[in-house]
Parts: structure tokens; C-alpha cells; sequence
């Protein structure tokens, strides 16, 4: 059997929580930490914060500096934003550990957030270790599957893709980004502030466009909410009618002949006709539909299923398109 990789849980909310439980399920990995700044969890044992009916006999603690045990990868899944994990990337880094990531704008961060990428690609070549940002969207739905059905391509024209979610089904995190039981003037105002909606749509296009060798010279996108017409009640909210249950996101990315790549993602409570459509238009048109892809559970996959990869790749900042395909 593989030698087992030691893994470092930081951020142990339902995603975070989730991929603990299933680093503890595989023979191959070990769970030998759990960091979490939540004064909710900290203290009492892993096992428990993340739902097993068993401890670990490891407590959760506040800082990576806290965790006594040796390790060999941290699996991070602590916020979306640059200007709030950038830190915790370079504490971990500096630790003397790998990092995967579920920070949606570390997906392909070279576009919108080049000083800081080019800031972690330095950290992570210093210090002689691996980061990579990844997850089911951005990191794979909408911008490495697309990439990889290019290969059976002889020329593509343009790309599509559409994804809608079903959010009754995802976590509370997930129902309140979306906007889920606001008025419609709240989740504009909080739309316009950012820090809502879905994060990750220029990562993907930035990914695309350079791997395909594209100039981006246009980038475009819109944000609409979704109004319920009847009452809808989840686990976590409860909407009437005339709120907010949910957005559409578009984003379009243009190259010197026109529009090149449009992502759609349609998120609201009850949505029907869940599913994701990726279409690749030039010679052949291609269109490849997935049913049953639980964001949730594909999220903590990819991440988990990388952990290895990143572990055995090159130091330096890398995205889903720089490592050997991630496999179960
Ligand atoms: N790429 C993708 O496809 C994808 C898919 C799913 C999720 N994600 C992203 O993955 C992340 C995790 O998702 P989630 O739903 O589990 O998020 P969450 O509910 O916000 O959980 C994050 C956890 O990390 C803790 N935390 C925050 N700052 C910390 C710090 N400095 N040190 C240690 N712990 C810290 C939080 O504690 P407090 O609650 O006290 O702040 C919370 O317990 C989110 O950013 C989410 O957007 C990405």
C-alpha cells in the first residue's frame, strides 16, 4: 500500500468538516490535525466537530502553530477571498507544508489577482513546497473539463458552459451566498459590495484563455437575482414570496474575434432541471451534459482526491490545468 499522507484540516465548516471525514475513510490518508478559528469548535475533539460518532483524540486548535503533530499536507478550506486567506496560505507555506486549497479565487488566481499569485508562487518556491486552488467550480466544471474535452477538438470556435443547482440541496453557506430569503434592493446593494454571489467565474475564463493561448480582451458579466413566486422553506431559510431564492451569473470572455467562452450558473432553492452543460462549438461540436454533480460532494473529492498530486508536484503555485490528472 502507498505510504499514508499526513493531512492538516484547516477550516472546519460543512465543507471543510466533510473532507475531514473523508480523509479519515481512506486507508491511504491520515487526519492529524484540525485548525479552526470558531471559539465553537476550539478545544473539543476533531472527531466530533466533524460529525463521527467516535473521537480522534485530537482536540481542534486555533493557529497551524498549535498542531503538534508532523505532517506532509494541509487541506484549506477557510474563505473565498484573497485579502482574507492570503495570509493563512504563507503561514502554512512556511510551515513547511503543501497546501490544497478550496479558495475559489486561488483556482487560477494569474488573471485578477496576478501580484498576489505571483506573492504565493514565490512564498511556495522559497520555501520549497506546493499550493494549488481547486474544487468542482472553479477548478473543474468550468474550466478543467472544458480544457480536457478540447482534446478530442481539432479547432474550437467557442465554449459554453451552463450549470444549475438545485441550492435546496447544498449547505446553509452555499443558500446564503446565493442570496437566499433577501429582498431584492438587499441583494442588490450586496451584489454591488461584493463578497455575494458566486466567486469564481473570471478564475475560470483567466484559466481557459490562458491555456488555450487566447488574449482576453474583453471580460463581461451580469448578476441577477431570482424572485420565489410561493413560499419556500429549506433547512436553513425560509422565503416568501418576492425574496430572493436565488441568482443567475454570466460571465462572457472575448477574444480579439469576438465572444470566445460564456459560463452561465444558475443558483436558487427549488430550481428545477438540475444539471451542467458544457458545449465546445468548431469542428466537431461537442456537448457533454452531467447529471447528479452535488457541488458539495464533488468539492470535497477534488480536494481530497488532489491531496496526493500536490503533495508529489513541483514547489510553486499550480492550478488544475499544471498537475497530472486528479484521479480517485
Ligand atoms: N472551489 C469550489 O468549487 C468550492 C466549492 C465549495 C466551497 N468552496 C469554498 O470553500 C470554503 C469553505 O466552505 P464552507 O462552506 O465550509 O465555508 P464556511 O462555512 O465559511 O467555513 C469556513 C470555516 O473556516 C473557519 N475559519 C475562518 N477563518 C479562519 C482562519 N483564519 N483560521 C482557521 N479557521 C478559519 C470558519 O470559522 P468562523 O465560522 O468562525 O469564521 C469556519 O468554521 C469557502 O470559501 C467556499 O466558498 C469552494
Amino acid at each position: 500500500m502507498r505510504q499514508q499522507l499526513k493531512v492538516i484540516q484547516y477550516g472546519l465548516g460543512p465543507i471543510g468538516a466533510a473532507a475531514a471525514r473523508l480523509i479519515v475513510e481512506r486507508p491511504d490518508l491520515a487526519l492529524v490535525g484540525g485548525v479552526d478559528v470558531d471559539p465553537a469548535k476550539v478545544g473539543f475533539d476533531v472527531g466530533t466537530i466533524i460529525g463521527l460518532d467516535h473521537p480522534l483524540g485530537i482536540k481542534v486548535v486555533e493557529r497551524l502553530a498549535q498542531v503538534e503533530a508532523e505532517a506532509d499536507v494541509v487541506l484549506h478550506t477557510t474563505s473565498s477571498y484573497f485579502d482574507l486567506f492570503k495570509t493563512q496560505l504563507i503561514e502554512i507555506l512556511e510551515a513547511g507544508l503543501d497546501v490544497v486549497s478550496t479558495s475559489e479565487e486561488l483556482s487560477f488566481p494569474w488573471l485578477a489577482h496576478p501580484e498576489d499569485a505571483a506573492e504565493i508562487d514565490a512564498v511556495a518556491q522559497l520555501t520549497g513546497q506546493t499550493v494549488l486552488g481547486t474544487g468542482v467550480n472553479p477548478g473543474f466544471l468550468m474550466d478543467a473539463l472544458p480544457l480536457f474535452l478540447t482534446a478530442i477538438s481539432q479547432r474550437v470556435d467557442r465554449i459554453a458552459m451552463t450549470r444549475v443547482v438545485n441550492a435546496s440541496l447544498r449547505r446553509g453557506p452555499f443558500q446564503a451566498k446565493i442570496g437566499a430569503g433577501m429582498t431584492v434592493d438587499d441583494f442588490n446593494t450586496k451584489m454591488a459590495a461584493g463578497r455575494m454571489g458566486h466567486v469564481g467565474l473570471p478564475e475560470s475564463v483567466g484559466m481557459v484563455f490562458a491555456t488555450l493561448g487566447h488574449t482576453l480582451v474583453k471580460y463581461e458579466t451580469d448578476v441577477k437575482p431570482i424572485v420565489a413566486e410561493e413560499l419556500v422553506k429549506t433547512a436553513y431559510f425560509e422565503v416568501q414570496p418576492g425574496q430572493v431564492r436565488g441568482l443567475k451569473q454570466v460571465a462572457r470572455g472575448y477574444t480579439e474575434s469576438g465572444e470566445f467562452m460564456t459560463l452561465t450558473f444558475i443558483a436558487a432553492l427549488d430550481e428545477p432541471n438540475e444539471g451542467d452543460t458544457v458545449r465546445l462549438y468548431g469542428r466537431p461540436d461537442l456537448e457533454v451534459k452531467l447529471q447528479g454533480t452535488n457541488g458539495d460532494i464533488a468539492t470535497v473529492a477534488i480536494a481530497v482526491n488532489a491531496l496526493r498530486r500536490v503533495h508529489e508536484a513541483a514547489p510553486g503555485l499550480v492550478t488544475m490545468r499544471d498537475i497530472p490528472m486528479v484521479t480517485v
